[in-house]
């Protein structure tokens, strides 16, 4: 039997993950998505083409992979349509090619979850968590609570009475906001999703993801968010409704735990999160708005600017632990071409202590960085392409975080395009 890869982000998300899994989907027979859901934009650069995928595993340009969305995704039906829309649109039909399947357990964003992700947020002013306001957090609440509704239950007789029941129980929680909502249009684009949804095919991942890994072949779990997003792990609340770590592949697959394989941790040179909570490095001045622009940090799926700062060790440290990283990839060197000089945060001074750990109480107290200055390279290096090519100064950086980190670096990215991708060992 093969094992599950799995490729995750270690920061706050927006690492890279779609380029990678795509430069990486030709080593693998299937990529599966695990968790989330169109709160996830990944980016894909190739042939002068770009796509922003949400729901769809990054491994759909490859002729010759499939690609599954597991029972652990919650699956918006209308945003799933629209990016299959946009592919075929785009030459590329991954459902007449039969290269895509989803899980029958996978639950379903409804237009009320939406709504209420929105009520929940504008109740909260500014304390809100800063949602992407896909309904993430209500569909997997219905989730937990044993009121969802899941890709299988679509073809069952009574699936419009079942949504009819769901939606109602939303209404009345709706009731209880000051907020205006209009359902007609958005109810219309659902059902119309939901048909077309059934032409998909619908699998159980469990079975599905054994299978290949009996039969010897190469399987990918593709992380969304980031693990500082984790609901356990991540900086609760600012964190999104799923186990992004290594964890939620196993139960976002339905793979036990002794069948994960290589797990490759992916971060930024630098560092970004988009939405509220704590980010002991981020640089609130000219030197973020800098990062900003010459790393286009720009939401890929709601356009929002983000924040920016210096790479966080502990946070990767601690990322690392608990993702049980064999493998590390470097994503956007050449965002820090220009400088310098940048920095790197080796601890926190927290509540008089320095300390190498993202503490507890990080919502109410924030940590001061204690930042190394490391020599910046002053090259372009969006067109290296061998190893040989690194400046000094990159290899010293990276030197650097491997002995930090103790986790060797595999891939370093120096541009967004697929090509811009290096092999160091
Ligand atoms: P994901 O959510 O982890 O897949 O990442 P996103 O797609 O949200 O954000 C990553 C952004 O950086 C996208 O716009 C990518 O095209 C871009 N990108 C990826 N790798 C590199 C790189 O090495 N250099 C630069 N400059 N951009 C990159
Ligand atoms: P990818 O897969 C960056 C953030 C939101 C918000 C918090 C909760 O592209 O890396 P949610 O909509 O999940 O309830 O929002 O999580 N967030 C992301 N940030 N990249 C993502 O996905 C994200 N998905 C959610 O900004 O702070
Ligand atoms: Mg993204």
């Amino acid at each position: 039997m093969t094992q599950v890869d799995v490729l995750l982000g270690l920061q706050w998300g927006d690492e890279g993950k779609g380029k990678i899994v795509d430069v990486l989907s030709p080593q693998y027979d299937l990529i599966a998505r695990f968790q989330g859901g169109p709160n996830a934009g990944h980016t894909l650069e190739f042939d002068g083409k770009k796509f922003v995928l949400n729901t769809i595993p990054s491994g759909i340009f490859n002729e010759k992979t499939m690609n599954l969305i597991g029972n652990g995704v919650v699956i918006d039906p209308i945003i799933l349509k629209r990016e299959l829309d946009n592919l075929k649109a785009a030459g590329h039909d991954p459902v007449a090619k039969g290269k895509l399947v989803i899980a029958r357990k996978a639950h379903l964003i409804l237009p009320t979850h939406q709504l209420l992700d929105a009520a929940n947020e504008q109740k909260m002013g500014k304390d809100k968590i800063g949602s992407t306001l896909k309904g993430i957090g209500p569909t997997y609440m219905d989730k937990t609570g044993r009121n969802g509704l899941r890709v299988g239950d679509t073809t069952l007789p009574d699936f419009k009475e079942r949504y009819n029941k769901l939606v109602e129980k939303h209404k009345e929680i709706l009731s209880h906001y000051e907020f205006e909502y209009d359902l007609t249009e958005k109810e219309a684009a659902f059902f119309e999703a939901i048909e077309f949804i059934k032409t998909i095919p619908h699998v159980d991942s469990e079975h599905y993801v054994n299978g290949f890994l009996k039969e010897g072949k190469k399987v990918l779990a593709e992380g969304a968010q980031g693990t500082l997003l984790d609901i356990d792990f991540g900086s609760y609340p600012f964190v999104t409704s799923s186990n992004t770590t290594t964890a939620g592949a196993c139960t976002g697959l339905g793979i036990a735990p002794n069948r994960i394989g290589n797990v490759y941790g992916i971060f930024k040179a630098y560092c970004t999160r988009v939405g509220g909570g704590p980010f002991p490095t981020e640089l609130d001045d000219e030197v973020g708005e800098n990062l900003r622009q010459v790393g286009h940090e720009f939401g890929a799926t709601t356009g929002r600017a983000r924040r920016c700062g210096w790479i966080d060790i502990p946070a990767l440290k601690y990322a690392i632990m608990l993702n049980g990283v064999t493998e590390l990839i470097m994503m956007k060197a050449d965002v820090l071409d220009g400088f310098d000089t940048i920095y790197a945060c080796t601890h926190y001074e927290h509540n008089g202590e320095t300390i190498d750990y993202m503490p507890y109480d990080i919502i109410s107290v924030k940590p001061t960085p204690v930042l190394k200055a490391i020599e910046g390279w002053k090259t372009d290096v969006t067109k290296v392409n061998q190893v040989a090519d690194i400046p000094a100064k990159l290899s010293a950086y990276i030197a650097f975080l491997e002995k930090e980190l103790e986790v060797p670096v595999k891939y370093l990215s120096v541009g967004p395009d697929r090509v811009q991708t290096l092999e160091l060992i």
